[in-house]
């Protein structure tokens, strides 16, 4: 049953057309150029920054990755993006979370320039998203899924939407996103959370079904309409001992279950996860073409 969402070749379509803008850039002389922060090794984040790293390199995007050890305080944080706020050649500025507890995560996204901000956690990105200013950065991953959702032609106007999950990088966001008087918006938004009350009736309303509160396999097949759209953004580990390492990596959605239910789904890995990364690299082509006066 092919009702997949093939989220690896809408990312490369994605890529493509960064790719020419790159290229323009270039003509242009300027390098577009993105700056990675990581404090700590959180292994996780150690993979999502190189995926992000080589894939800059792959589309001509210089990136450097600055890796700061876990001890690092608030102040040298800040002292590093006052820095790169200041240096021309670095368009786009991210700093991978999870931080180390001693950082407060939302002073730091403040202190990223918000035209560099490329991330979309910056308090005044935040704010033109709610408001509708398209001028601003997005979040990269419920970006992505919006045009995850475009591209595979599934229509959000009207639509019944249920997020599951109220975080500040994809849930919330998300929510914003789709209820926002625009095209491919227009949903009726329900955003449910850990104290929603009966959570599988509000899933079973949804046209289309977004999991992102990092439960493994929490969507269930009777929690699906037939027909639904269900997108899954999990990434939680999981013990195993079938694995070589002890544990595998699965969804917030049981994909076996649900699959035959759902009328289109994302496969995980390679549906969400290659969206996050291809708007990332979108936004920082246009932080780039913005500080050259392009846009
Ligand atoms: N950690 C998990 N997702 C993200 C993301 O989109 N951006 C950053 N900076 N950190 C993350």
């Amino acid at each position: 049953m092919n009702n997949l969402i093939d989220g690896r070749a809408i990312a490369e379509q994605l890529h493509q057309e960064t790719a020419a803008r790159v290229a323009a850039l270039k003509a242009r002389g300027v390098q577009p150029g993105l700056v990675f922060v990581r404090v700590g090794e959180d292994p996780a984040s150690r993979v999502y920054v190189g995926m992000k790293a080589r894939m800059s390199e792959r589309l001509g995007i210089r990136s450097v990755t600055h890796v700061l050890p876990e001890s690092t305080t608030e102040a040298e944080l800040l002292a590093l993006l006052e820095r790169l706020n200041g240096d021309a050649e670095v368009h786009g500025i991210l700093v991978q979370a999870p931080l180390p507890k001693h950082i407060r995560h939302q002073v730091i996204y403040a202190a990223v320039a918000p035209h560099k901000d490329v991330d979309g956690f910056h308090p005044v990105n935040v704010g033109k998203l709610m408001l509708g200013d398209t001028t601003g950065f997005r979040p990269c991953t419920p970006a992505g899924i919006q045009e995850l959702l475009i591209r595979s032609h599934i229509p959000t106007d009207g639509a019944e939407v249920v997020i599951l999950g109220r975080g500040e990088i994809v849930g919330k966001p998300m929510a914003a996103i789709l209820c926002q008087k625009a095209p491919h918006a227009n949903g009726t938004v329900t955003l449910c959370h850990s104290r929603t009350r009966d959570i599988a009736s509000h899933c079973r309303r949804a046209d289309i079904l977004i999991a992102a509160m990092g439960v493994p396999l929490f969507v269930k097949a009777d929690m699906v309409k037939p027909g639904a759209v269900v997108i899954d953004v999990g990434v939680n580990r999981i013990p195993d001992p079938a694995a070589k390492d002890g544990t595998r990596l699965v969804g917030d959605v049981d994909f076996a279950a649900v699959q035959p239910v759902a009328g289109r789904i994302t496969p995980n890995p390679g549906g969400v996860g290659p969206m996050t990364i291809a708007v990332l690299m979108q936004n920082t082509v246009r932080a780039a073409e913005m500080a050259a006066g392009l846009k």
